[in-house]
């Protein structure tokens, strides 16, 4: 059986991705890849943030397939289910719960400058739903409920993070220390894997031009052609630069990430060579980087037991850790405890 992480004598991580489609190197390298070393250090906490995913139309079967997915892809990428709580948002129903209260906390003028919330309000026009407006004050409720010291995300998580931190201010105005003010942690490099076609846009699993993004499940061909489709500039030097060369920028991001090495170094490397050589290669370091978590995840989807545990036992301590948040904000707020 596993022990449920003490909440005081380690620092809280808590971080989370929507099963809404396949994983890509974005998540990967912006997210996933800085959890991996905290699992000692800290407790962790890692969602599957099914119920975020709702505020886009799902078909259910998938959604179902894709969480359990991305359980196994936790796992693959290197999260030890006995060294981090491991769980789906749904199957602790006090995120919902908190979710309602802090709704009550929250204005729906700093909602209406939420980009996350434009941005998919006009890719999806067709149903700019109430969940849509308020997914940042679940996401605060999540981060809130464990007591979360850090938050490691990629950047496009960061006004979803500020704002987490105004409505727990808020609160603990009013009502005394509640609840811990987190802060974020954004990498220097990685947190802004962009589009492969496009540069100037985030890579993102709901593309629909699968070229724009490399999903971790992408098998090695197709990871290598990718990124030679990929597009770059005509100067035919390989450095960094952001703004005049947005592809190969992005390419040495990649890279950099995958390999560990500096902008610099990599302009060594690559001095003198083409920009064919330079996707190439980038295209077989993320395949290799890739292949020995395809095949864990391969493993582990064929163990539909092991996975349904560990979901089990994650939901268990997850309603554990989060029971004595919930019950404190109901006591403050004047809600009359249930005999
Ligand atoms: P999502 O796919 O929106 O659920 O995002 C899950 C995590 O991956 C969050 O921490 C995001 O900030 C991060 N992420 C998503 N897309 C990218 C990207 N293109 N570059 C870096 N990080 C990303
Ligand atoms: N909103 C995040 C995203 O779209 C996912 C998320 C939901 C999350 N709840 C969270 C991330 C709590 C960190 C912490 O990427």
């Amino acid at each position: 059986k596993r022990e449920v992480p003490k909440m005081k004598d380690k620092k809280i991580i808590f971080s989370g991705i929507q099963p809404s489609g396949n994983l890509t190197l974005g998540n990967y390298l912006g997210a996933i890849i800085n959890w991996i070393p905290r699992q000692d250090e800290y407790n962790c906490i890692y969602s599957i943030v099914d119920l975020h995913a709702l505020t886009v139309r799902q078909n259910p079967a998938e959604l179902r397939q894709k969480t359990r997915s991305l359980l196994a892809l936790y796992i693959a990428c290197g999260l030890d289910p006995d060294k981090n709580v491991l769980f789906v948002q749904s199957h602790n129903g006090a995120h919902a719960e908190l979710a309602w209260i802090l709704n009550c906390y929250t204005y729906t003028g700093e909602l209406s400058r939420m980009t996350q919330f434009k941005e998919k309000s006009q890719s999806h026009a067709d149903n700019i739903n109430a969940g849509l407006f308020t997914y940042p004050v679940l996401m605060a409720a999540d981060i809130l409920l464990y007591q979360t010291d850090l938050v490691p995300v990629g950047h496009d998580q960061k006004q979803h993070l500020e704002i987490t931190r105004d409505i727990a201010q808020r609160f603990n105005n009013i009502y005394g220390e509640v609840f811990t003010v987190p802060e974020a942690y954004i990498p220097e490099v990685g947190a802004r894997i962009m589009s492969l076609q496009q540069p100037e846009n985030k890579m993102s699993k709901s593309d629909e031009n699968p070229n724009n993004y490399i999903s971790l499940l992408d098998s090695p061909n197709t990871i290598v052609k990718k990124f030679k489709r990929a597009v770059t500039d005509s100067e035919r030097i390989i450095r960094y630069d952001e703004k005049d060369k947005p592809g190969i920028s992005n390419l040495m991001s990649i890279y950099a990430s995958v390999v560990g090495k500096s902008y610099k170094e990599i302009e060594e490397e690559f001095q003198g060579k083409g920009y064919g050589d330079f996707k190439q290669r980038v295209g077989e370091a993320v395949a290799e980087t890739l292949k020995p978590i395809q095949e864990k995840h391969r493993e582990l989807m064929a163990d539909k037991g092991y996975l349904d545990n560990i979901m089990k036992d994650g939901a268990e301590r997850a309603e554990n850790l989060s029971y004595r948040t919930l019950r404190k904000v109901y006591k403050k707020i004047g809600l009359v405890p249930r005999g």
